[in-house]
């Protein structure tokens, strides 16, 4: 059987998930694919931390670019994430013609149009099915399994972190340090752990989505981001009693021509799917035009499972250089930037907690700034409360504009009894999941 030498750089979490995950099921992997992976090379600048695994030390090496360029190394993983090092390593495997395999989603979703021209001026492939929702196959589904759909909606949870987080302040009633020191512990955080809970890379991973979705590179300046830092246990609470759940949302739709790409804190109805995704894992529902609605659920973080993801793109890699056969190639275009739509024209129904004075005719006039935005109410709720002192009041509204909306919180907020700032949060019904 054919053999192919790969090169990794980076030996941390994932890194040693794959070396593990080829010593355990290399040679099943093998059998099923007819080409076999031969680790050649590894390079880390840690050559002494023990990761659980065994590596030949003389594959071991501190310089990236001897691995990528030793003649041994026919396809080159990166999982040193970061932006700089990494497209260095990548750029020069895809010089030398060799194909990557990368779990690196801020790269491809900062500079994958400049990456994937570059591959396909080598003649070369780049692979990411990592970079997205860990061992979850999203991106071959997307890619593969749902080729021959328009895709009407992608929603995502896509980050382990800020799930995990969630679910623990709303089923244990931990505070969001004490989850997101339990997940960092875990190993599911980013090395800077502000990309999980700033909502960046649950974005990066939905411009990836919505790049396979669409066929266009969307620039990640387009992306509307909001992430789950300013999420209280109240906030929590109140949608729970209302029948939602809180989600960190990735929304990917294409309507009237234009693509919606955001990510923010989203109320989702008790009853879907994806509000009972807990604890680390991730969900997407994909809608497409001809298979209806589709569900995609499983550890989107984590040693074996990411490198379940990287070993699959291994394999295609393999026999990519084994057989010359190249798979489809994504993203190829850029978007037309009027194609992308601004958050302010994007339409939800909303969540609002207002901390209003309790005094005669307020709760009339919050009410009369929402209704001279066009902002209808659907419900309001207000505990019972002590004259003359601030109280929670929950409002959520029917459909409105964003646009609306963020001019009626200026005058919520501008009112002598508003005591702190509204939390806004966006609701989705995820209606075609109704009608299916
Ligand atoms: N930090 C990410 C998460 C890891 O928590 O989901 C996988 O991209």
């Amino acid at each position: 059987m054919k053999e192919i030498g790969v090169g990794l750089v980076g030996f941390g979490t994932v890194g040693a998930g794959v070396v593990e995950g080829l010593q355990r099921n290399g040679a099943l992997l093998a059998e099923r694919q007819g080409v076999k992976l031969r680790l050649a090379k590894v390079a880390d600048l840690d050559l002494e931390r023990d990761r659980g695994v065994q590596v030949n030390p003389g594959m071991m090496t501190r310089d990236a670019m001897a691995a990528v360029e030793d003649p041994a190394v026919q396809i080159v993983v990166e999982l040193i994430g970061g932006v700089r090092a990494a497209r260095d390593v990548i750029l020069r495997a895809l010089e030398l013609g060799k194909p990557v395999v990368t779990a690196n989603k801020a790269l491809l979703a900062e500079q994958g149009a400049e990456l994937f021209q570059r591959a396909a001026e080598r003649l070369t492939h780049i692979h990411f099915e990592a970079s997205v929702a860990g061992g979850v196959p999203i991106i071959r589904a997307l890619r593969d399994g749902l080729a021959a759909n328009r895709i009407r909606s992608v929603y995502g949870i896509l980050n382990g972190t800020c799930n995990y987080i969630l679910t623990r302040m709303d089923r244990d009633h931990v505070t969001f340090e004490h989850a997101l020191k339990e997940a960092q512990a875990a190993g599911y955080a980013e090395a800077d752990p502000a990309l999980d809970i700033d909502g960046v890379d649950t974005a990066h991973k939905a411009a990836i989505l919505a790049g396979l979705s669409y066929g266009v590179f969307v620039p990640m300046a387009a992306v509307h981001v909001e992430g789950i830092r300013g999420i209280a246990k109240a906030d929590i609470e109140n949608a729970r009693a209302l029948g939602y759940r809180v989600k960190l949302l990735a929304v990917v739709k294409e309507a009237a021509g234009a693509i919606e790409v955001r990510v923010h804190p989203t109320l989702i109805p008790a009853e879907q799917m994806l509000a009972s995704v807990g604890g680390v894992f991730n969900a997407i529902l994909v809608d497409g035009d001809l298979t209806g609605p589709t569900a995609y659920y499983g550890r989107g973080a984590g040693r074996l499972p990411t490198a379940s993801a990287v070993l699959s793109d291994l394999a295609d890699a393999a026999r990519l250089v084994a057989l010359g056969k190249r798979p489809a190639m994504w993203p190829e275009r850029r978007a037309d930037a009027a194609r992308v739509r601004d958050i302010g024209s994007v339409e939800a129904r909303y969540y609002l907690r207002v901390s209003l004075l309790d005094r005669p005719g307020v709760l009339g006039r919050l009410a009369g700034v929402l209704g001279q935005h066009d902002i209808s109410i659907a419900s309001v709720v207000q505990k019972e409360a002590h004259a003359g002192k601030h109280v929670p009041v929950v409002i959520v509204t029917h459909v409105a504009r964003e646009a609306h909306m963020q001019v009626a919180l200026e005058a919520i907020d501008a009112m002598a009894e508003v005591g702190a700032r509204t939390v806004r949060l966006r609701i989705e019904d995820m209606e075609h999941e109704r009608k299916a």
